[in-house]
């Protein structure tokens, strides 16, 4: 078993479900429960509570992914779990992979692709504002309690760059994709995927017809709709709220260069036409 240590990151949660998220160790926490105090923490097993003054208990865990990307301080806005799971199963993300992302923003989608290329993977992250980098470095460096030796975070202007790399995967987030779409593919390798998540459909168009045009095959956008339901012992039904749009995820295959005829690979999950 794994005690909580001073300085490490907690997820305070309520019977409720309401989280905060705190460190072990330091100083008090207070909310409309009560206090408690965070010395307290250390030594715990997750999954166990403290007791605030009041008599509320609060459960303590460690932050999941999902949960930190909720938390973390944002500039710009961020991908949230349901997209980063698509990017990662959609682009076939594996452990040992090379990926090259852009614009890092906050840096969420960063974490999940640490996550996902595993200590013998890289990424390679390009961010143009130089605020925002440093953002993007302290949100990593918070959830893995250290800046992880696999990842490199350049301050550039992706369109600028001649990057001398080969990456297995891309993954744009930006809000003109299709301007980065030639300097990335000169660093994808043939037969890696590119990904891109845009919020109009607009842009999604614009990357697509880009992408075909630099050689790309099997060119998909879909959407991904994430509604959670109120479930107890009088009712089962939808919540009120969701959030009903995120953006538009792009994913296509490159070819090889010297193809003449660019191959139509049917989506694999659209219906069989009869
Ligand atoms: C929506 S944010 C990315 C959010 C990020 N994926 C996350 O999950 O936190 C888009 C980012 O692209 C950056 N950006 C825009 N144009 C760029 C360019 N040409 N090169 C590099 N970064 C760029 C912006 O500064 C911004 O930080």
């Amino acid at each position: 078993m794994n005690a909580f240590q001073p300085g490490e990151l907690v997820l305070l949660t309520s019977q409720k479900g309401k989280t905060w998220l705190v460190r072990a160790g330091s100083g008090s926490f207070s909310c409309h429960l009560g206090n408690v105090d965070l010395q307290d923490v250390v030594g715990r097993q997750e999954g166990e509570w403290l007791e605030t003054h009041r008599g509320a208990k609060v459960f303590l865990f460690r932050p999941s992914l999902g949960d930190y990307v909720h938390k973390l301080k944002r500039r710009t806005q961020v991908i949230y779990p349901k997209d980063m799971g698509a990017f990662w199963i959609y682009g076939d993300i594996r452990p040992g992979d090379v990926v090259l992302e852009t614009g890092v923003g906050s840096g969420a989608l960063s974490l999940a692709l640490l996550r996902a290329v595993g200590p013998k993977g890289r990424l390679i992250s390009v961010e143009v504002r130089p605020e925002f980098a440093q953002l993007a470095r302290k949100n990593i460096e918070v959830f893995f309690g250290k800046t992880p030796d696999n990842h490199t975070l350049l301050v550039a202007d992706v369109t600028a760059l001649p990057l001398k790399v080969t990456v297995d995967r891309v993954v744009l987030d930006l809000p003109e994709p299709w301007l980065a779409v030639e300097a990335v593919s000169a660093c994808l390798r043939t037969g890696g995927l590119l990904l891109s998540l845009s919020p109009q459909v607009g842009q999604a168009q614009m990357v697509c017809q880009e992408l075909k045009r630099h050689g790309y095959a099997n060119v998909t956008t879909f959407e991904l709709l994430k509604r959670n339901w109120k479930i107890d012992a009088r009712r089962a039904r939808p919540e009120d709220r969701m959030i009903g749009h995120t953006g538009f995820i792009t994913v296509a295959k490159k070819i090889a260069r010297t193809s003449e005829v660019v191959p139509t690979i049917r989506d694999p999950e659209a219906p069989v036409p009869s």
